[in-house]
């Protein structure tokens, strides 16, 4: 690991576990790209840049050479204006209305460790040795703008972050009209483009296409990353599987509107950009100010998409996830939200907490509704003080009772909104984002709070203090139900309206710093009408989040699936809910349901009270398994076996670090007549080692099981089928 600079060439050889990344600064201005990939001991230019004259590539210095044009150029910070024609990684604008910049290098400077990006979320290490970060900094001299490129290597995992900051060194006011994190160009365009979109209810679907000429792209403007793209792509070369071949995947470290693409130019050269939206977004930095862009992570791996997951896994779970319960086994949840939606009391919610109790479940959480005048979705966000009519022994009272039955107790807030009909509106009209003379649009009944003034952070971040600091609470859910619209803050000046949705995320930031670490024995789980904010920024401060709204087991198989393509198990909701589901009404047995919702943080969400006694035993032993079984879960390696993306069943694999215990999940969701017999091949499992099966004593060596394969039980039948094998080596 580490970071050389070979000062005569100018050249920068960026050195992570196995991985090489390779700059160079070309006449003592362009900061170029080299190479990205499998680790190289030494670089010596094999790949040396060629200079050609192409027809209508423009050069910035013509006079001293026709082959020169950073329209050919690999670069790895981009600039408008001067011969690049592709998208550029940032653009300002002057007072003079220029837009044009010029960025030449200036200097470098490389330190042990990794600092931390003040106000943003972003891996860390906890040791100086674990890591090396470069900063190089280029200049402006027109507009005295400085940037400064940074760029961590990590010793143990195949990951280098960048991100990027403005500082504004001239004497005159600019605009960042767009300001990425990071852009590489690679010197082809052989690669597919992988990536996960969806929707409410349908979160993290799989995508993968051929590169094309032009542009693909994925974004949000909708204010959260949001349920319909994932900010994670990946370009896989082609060919490359789930075991084998090379991908390059990048993930934003963000929660709010952003744009990820790749440009294939008309040489097949492909441009990766990623960063906040550049869409209604802009800052003005006056002279002096900093702007500094959220992380992106860069992955490396040779070995398919299996060892790009796995190395995400282990540097969230490790490097980005916080606190106390980065490293803790997560408790098994009852909530009871589609158990009773807002129709509760504190009698009812006893009996639940008693019921799962016996059956036991270590927490219950208790959902939406029990605040304000809350008995739908039309009143009382931003009113967090108990609802009496419903718990009239107050909230300290109930929390008391179920703690008094042995089981641990949450609650639900959704700090960041506010309904009109509240006393918080009434209060405050103006509290909300909105525009001048313009109707605010609703969405599900509510606003959005203006989280970019620091007076609505205070209060809001007061209002959840008091109850946390009251009241016994060990778990929070913290839930966002609806997309921005008329972005706008009445604080900002016109000039600064389109700063709002990124000064939103930094509030929203700097509160959630606050409440979490003001409350360290708290787990808080993130959501957002499910996973509509499942992404690398909410698990810096929440470590686990709400998959999907979508509780049924078949759905769920998909949508699992394609979340842990970057976000590590132990960050994943899964639970248990009734039949017919309430979201696709579906009939699924209670087996399915336990075996999916057991390849997350597993838990429950349905009315435990009104279960027959056969099904009551059902879960006791899906409880008492899951016990067994969470920290493999939890904190093993994840193999994917089979995709449900590809066809009918879907299979994965979850091996501890030693590979001494695995535990394997095979699902089929229809039956079909006269299919072949089956067979399920291993991953991960040790060649040298022999382990057995617990539930038929059988013994196979781990090259048996890898290369021959397990059979799929003949007995499974009908539409919607599990089984389960848990092996231990001997
Ligand atoms: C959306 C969440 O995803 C659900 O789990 C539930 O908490 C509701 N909000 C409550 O309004």
């Amino acid at each position: 690991m580490g970071i050389q600079f070979d000062s005569q060439n100018k050249v920068f050889h960026l050195k992570a576990k196995n991985t090489s990344y390779v700059m160079q600064v070309l006449q003592d201005k362009y900061l170029t790209h080299l190479y990205w990939g499998q680790r190289v001991k030494a670089y010596n230019h094999s790949n040396q840049l060629q200079f050609v004259d192409r027809g209508f590539s423009g050069n910035p210095y013509p006079s001293k050479d026709r082959t020169f044009s950073l329209d050919t150029l690999p670069q790895e910070y981009p600039q408008y204006g001067n011969t690049d024609f592709r998208k550029p990684s940032y653009q300002i604008q002057l007072k003079n209305g220029s837009t044009v910049s010029d960025l030449a290098y200036q200097s470098h400077t490389i330190r042990k460790g990794k600092p931390p990006l003040i106000g943003l979320p972003a891996t860390y290490v906890e040791n100086e040795n674990e890591a090396e970060t470069l900063e190089i900094v280029m200049k402006d001299s027109v507009s005295g703008l400085k940037v400064i490129l940074q760029y961590t290597v990590f010793e143990q995992f195949n990951v280098i972050t960048r991100s990027t900051r403005f500082v504004n060194e001239g004497t005159e006011p600019l605009k960042l009209l767009s300001a990425l994190s990071m852009s590489i160009d690679f010197q082809d365009a052989e690669f597919d483009f992988l990536h996960l979109h969806g929707a409410h209810v349908k979160e993290r679907h799989i995508e993968r296409n051929s590169l094309r000429h032009g542009i693909q792209s994925i974004e949000s403007t909708r204010g959260a990353s949001s349920h319909q793209h994932n900010p994670f792509v990946a370009l896989l070369r082609k060919g490359t599987n789930e075991n084998t071949g090379e991908v390059y995947a990048f993930n934003f470290v963000y929660s709010g509107n952003f744009l990820a693409q790749a440009e294939v130019d008309q040489f097949r050269n492909t441009r990766v950009t990623v960063g906040i939206n550049p869409f209604d977004f802009s800052w003005k930095l006056e002279p002096g100010e900093t702007f500094q862009t959220p992380e992106v992570v860069l992955v490396y791996s040779s070995e398919g998409l299996g060892d790009m997951s796995r190395t995400f896994h282990d540097l969230y779970r490790t490097r980005l996830c916080r606190g106390i319960f980065r490293e803790k086994e997560r408790p098994i949840l009852i909530n009871n939200w589609e158990a009773t939606y807002f129709d509760f009391n504190a009698e009812k919610i006893l009996d639940i907490a008693s019921n799962s109790r016996e059956l036991g479940i270590e927490l219950f959480v208790l959902d939406d509704g029990w605040f304000g005048k809350r008995n739908d979705d039309t009143s009382s966000l931003g009113d967090w003080f108990v609802n009496r009519e419903k718990l009239p022994n107050n909230l300290d009272d109930l929390a008391h009772k179920v703690k008094d039955l042995g089981i641990e107790f949450g609650l639900w807030f959704e700090p960041e909104m506010i309904s009109r009909d509240s006393d918080l509106y009434r209060e405050h009209p103006d509290w909300c984002l909105h525009v001048p003379n313009r109707h605010g649009s609703e969405s599900r009944n509510q606003l959005v709070l203006d989280f970019s003034r620091d007076d609505v952070c205070e209060e809001i971040t007061r209002r959840v203090y008091d109850i946390l600091s009251t009241v016994p609470i060990s778990y929070v859910k913290w839930d966002m139900n609806r997309h921005m619209t008329e972005i706008g803050s009445s604080a900002l000046p016109w000039d600064r309206q389109r700063e709002t949705a990124h000064r939103y995320m930094l509030g929203l930031y700097k509160v959630m710093e606050t409440i979490t670490s003001s409350f360290p024995h708290i787990l808080f789980e993130s959501c957002s009408g499910g996973g509509g904010r499942f992404d690398p920024g909410m698990l810096y401060y929440m470590p686990q989040t709400w998959t999907s709204d979508n509780t049924d087991a078949i759905s769920r198989l998909k949508i699992q699936y394609g979340t842990s393509l970057v976000y590590p198990i132990s960050s994943m909701g899964a639970h248990v809910s009734d039949v017919p589901n309430h979201q696709v009404h579906r009939f699924t047995s209670l087996e399915i349901r336990g075996h999916t919702a057991m390849s997350g943080n597993f838990g429950y969400e349905l009315d435990l009270t009104k279960l027959s006694e056969k099904e009551k035993r059902t879960v006791k032993q899906q409880v008492v398994m899951y016990k067994e079984i969470r920290r493999l879960i939890q904190f093993g390696n994840l193999y994917r076996l089979l995709s449900p993306f590809e066809g009918n069943e879907t299979a994965w694999l979850f091996l501890n670090k030693e590979k001494t215990e695995a535990i394997v999940f095979y699902f089929r969701v229809l039956a079909e007549p006269n299919t072949p017999f089956s067979l399920l091949k291993l991953k991960g499992v040790d060649s040298n080692l022999k382990y057995r099966v617990l539930e038929t004593n059988q013994i196979y060596g781990g090259d048996e099981l890898a290369y021959v394969g397990l059979s799929i039980p003949a007995e499974l039948k009908g539409d919607f089928q599990s089984y389960v094998w848990r092996l231990k080596a001997i």
